[in-house]
């Protein structure tokens, strides 16, 4: 015989039944939220050509340089596990021509990601993402309604958190504020830490993404994108707060938030949790006006968002998930082999109807049946022997205040459909 393999892969786990409604709940609530704001599930290949994430993420960000599962597949083709999903709904956007009807295209999608990241609580390789994209416009009141979207769903899954908002320029105004921060990050060269001294010159902004504790206080100093902005961004990252403001929307301004991807443009935003401990990110997003001509497409305006669903889960309260635990409306308890064979029939019968019925395969006793019944939270138990066979009627007893009385099986599907 073969050894087993009883381990995952480090950094990947399997999400089991008992910890499923957290997820299924925060996972229906986002389609329902999304929904009302007009946006359609777009689901994109999981596995995606290399060159779609160094061109568009950035070849000199964390992601790339160092994070993505790349292999080379049976056609000798460079193919890399999706680390994030922005760049794959931008290339099938452009590939199925959804831009033809003009306005703007609103998409969301759910799913795991992949990034070969240092293990640590609330960073996982295989993650969870849900996020969200508007293509084709590049009005600020589009910017605040995702924020919007991002906050409402926190908060109707009772999740405090804060929000951090920031411009970060566009491809007029950033080239000679890097100018500027490279002279700054060149006065301080070797005090930076290395990985700082190879962004000061290959990508600078990237500096800000640093956690070493000695370039801490360098950062605080140098130059703020924000300080160096073009009229055309800062009249929109003014607008961008008039609308949050109007929304009513509470925010933090944070002139040193670049975010780690360099598709950015104008507005950057991060949604963070006081619970989370170091990895306090709990969504992070922002505009992306020219991802669309690096991938080779038009110009083509357009932000989103995606929101960390590892880290959701872990803040829900359990009362607010118990709810959306699936629970059997109705065990059936069997007392001998005919007994059991209307039990079978009978659970089929519900089940057609649409209810969830439940029962035991292995000839226990009443009294553990029972106990099986409670264990699974059973809403109900029906009680089938020899004698309930004979008459046709059965005794069905409701377990949350202990009520039994006889029902027939006609009358059984009515009665369940009356306590949904
Ligand atoms: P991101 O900031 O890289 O942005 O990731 C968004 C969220 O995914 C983070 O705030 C965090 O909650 C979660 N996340 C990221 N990495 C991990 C990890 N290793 N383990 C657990 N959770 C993680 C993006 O991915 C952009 N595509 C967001 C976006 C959409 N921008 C515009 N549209």
């Amino acid at each position: 015989m073969e050894d087993l393999i009883l381990s995952s892969l480090p950094g990947t786990r399997d999400l089991l039944p008992e910890e499923i409604a957290r997820w299924q709940m925060a996972e229906e609530l986002a389609r329902r939220i999304f929904d009302r704001y007009g946006f359609a599930e777009i689901r994109t290949s999981i596995i995606e050509p290399t060159e779609l994430f160094s061109r568009g993420i950035g070849s000199d960000t964390d992601i790339v340089g160092k994070e993505m599962y790349t292999f080379i597949d049976q056609s000798k083709r460079s193919v890399t596990l999706r680390p994030e999903a922005t760049a794959s709904v931008v290339r099938a956007y452009l590939q199925n021509t959804m831009q033809r009807g003009g306005g703007i295209t609103r998409l969301y999608y759910m799913g795991p990601m992949f990034r070969h990241e240092k293990k640590q609580k609330g960073r996982w390789r295989q993650f969870y993402q849900i996020g969200a994209e508007a293509l084709g416009s590049d009005h600020p009141a589009v910017d605040a309604e995702m924020i919007e979207m991002a906050l409402s769903l926190l908060q109707s899954l009772g999740v405090e958190s804060r929000l951090l908002i920031n411009s970060v320029g566009c491809k007029n105004c950033r080239p000679p504020y890097i100018e500027r921060l490279r002279t700054a990050l060149n006065a301080c060269h070797s005090d930076l830490c290395e990985d700082c001294k190879r962004r000061a010159v290959t990508n600078s902004l990237r500096v800000f993404d640093c956690k070493v504790e000695n370039c801490q206080p360098i950062i605080q100093n140098l130059p703020t994108v924000t300080d160096n902005l073009c009229a055309e961004c800062a009249g929109h990252f003014a607008r961008v707060k008039a609308y949050l403001d109007d929304a009513g929307i509470a925010y933090e301004a944070v002139p040193r938030l670049v975010r780690g991807l360099d598709y950015y443009v104008r507005t950057a935003f991060e949604i963070v949790s006081g619970e989370l401990g170091a990895q306090n990110a709990l969504a992070g997003g922002g505009r992306y006006d020219g991802l669309s001509e690096v991938l080779g497409g038009p110009r083509v305006p357009a932000l989103g968002f995606a929101l960390g669903l590892d880290r959701l889960v872990m803040l829900l309260p359990e009362e607010l998930s118990a709810k959306w635990k699936c629970k059997p409306e109705l065990f059936l308890a069997h007392l001998g082999e005919a007994a059991f064979k209307k039990a079978l029939e009978i659970a089929r019968h519900l089940r057609k109807q649409g209810h969830s019925c439940h029962l035991d395969f292995s000839a226990g006793t009443l009294k553990s049946q029972m106990r099986l019944a409670n264990k699974l939270g059973a809403k109900h138990v029906l009680i089938i022997g020899d004698d309930e066979l004979a008459r046709g009627t059965y005794s069905i007893k409701r377990l949350e205040d202990s009520r039994q009385w006889e029902i027939t099986i006609p009358q059984i599907s009515d009665y369940l459909k009356s306590r949904a």
